[in-house]
C-alpha cells in the first residue's frame, strides 16, 4: 500500500516536532519492512503506537483479518480526527500516552494482544518514559508477541535487548530519514 503524502499532515508533525520527533511521514517502504514479522492470518489483537496521520494504521487495516482489534494510542490531539475518518470498526482510538496501554485494555476487556507497533520517537522521550512503556509493552505482550518499532539512531537498542528473548535489525536508507526497524519477540 502507498503512503499517500499530505503536506498538511507534515506541518502538524513540523508543528509539534519535540513529540514527532520527524517532518514527514513514513514511506510505504519503511512501512512494509515494520509490519513485515506479523502473521495476519493469526493476529486478533494489535496496538499501535504514535500513529501520527494513520500511514502505518491503514497498512495494518489493509491486512488485518475481520475479527481482528487495532487500538491505537496518540499523544496530539490534531491526528485524532484523522484517525477517526478512516472510520473502521476493529478500530479503538485513544488520544493518550502509550504509558497508558494496560487502564485501555482493561476498559476492552483485553487480556494480552499479539503485537505492538511502534513509531514513538523514543530518542525523544526522556529515559524513564521509555523505560515505563518498553515494561507496560512487554507485560501485555503475549508469550511470542511482537514489539516492531523503527528509530532514526540505535540510541535505544541496548535498551530492547534484556526486554525480550530476541531482537533482531534491519535498515532502510529508502525513508526520509534512513532508518532502522526492530523485530523484537518475547
Ligand atoms: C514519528 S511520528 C510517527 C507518525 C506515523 N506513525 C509515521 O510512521 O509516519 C511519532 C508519533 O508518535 C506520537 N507520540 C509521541 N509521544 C507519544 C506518546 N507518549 N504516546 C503516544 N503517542 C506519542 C506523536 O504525536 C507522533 O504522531
Amino acid at each position: 500500500m502507498k503512503t499517500r503524502f499530505k503536506f498538511s499532515d507534515s506541518i502538524k508533525l513540523i508543528k509539534s516536532i519535540r513529540t514527532s520527533g520527524t517532518i514527514t511521514p513514513s514511506s510505504s517502504v519503511l512501512v512494509k519492512r515494520l509490519l513485515a514479522p506479523i502473521d495476519f492470518e493469526a493476529a486478533r489483537c494489535i496496538i499501535e503506537l504514535g500513529p501520527g496521520n494513520g500511514c502505518v494504521t491503514r497498512a495494518l487495516l489493509a491486512r488485518m483479518r475481520p475479527d481482528c482489534r487495532l487500538i491505537c494510542l496518540e499523544v496530539n490531539n490534531d491526528f485524532i480526527a484523522e484517525l477517526n475518518d478512516l472510520d473502521d470498526s476493529r478500530m479503538h482510538v485513544y488520544n493518550a500516552c502509550a504509558s497508558s496501554i494496560r487502564a485501555i485494555l482493561d476498559e476492552l476487556s483485553i487480556q494480552q494482544v499479539d503485537h505492538v507497533v511502534s513509531s514513538l520517537p523514543l530518542a525523544l522521550l526522556d529515559d524513564a518514559m521509555v523505560q515505563n512503556i518498553l515494561r507496560v509493552v512487554g507485560m501485555n505482550l503475549r508469550d511470542g508477541g511482537k514489539f516492531l518499532q523503527y528509530q532514526y539512531s540505535l540510541k535505544n537498542y541496548s535498551e530492547l535487548k534484556p526486554l525480550f528473548s530476541n531482537v533482531k535489525l534491519k535498515f532502510t536508507l529508502r525513508n526520509m530519514p534512513p532508518a532502522f526497524v526492530y523485530e523484537c519477540i518475547k
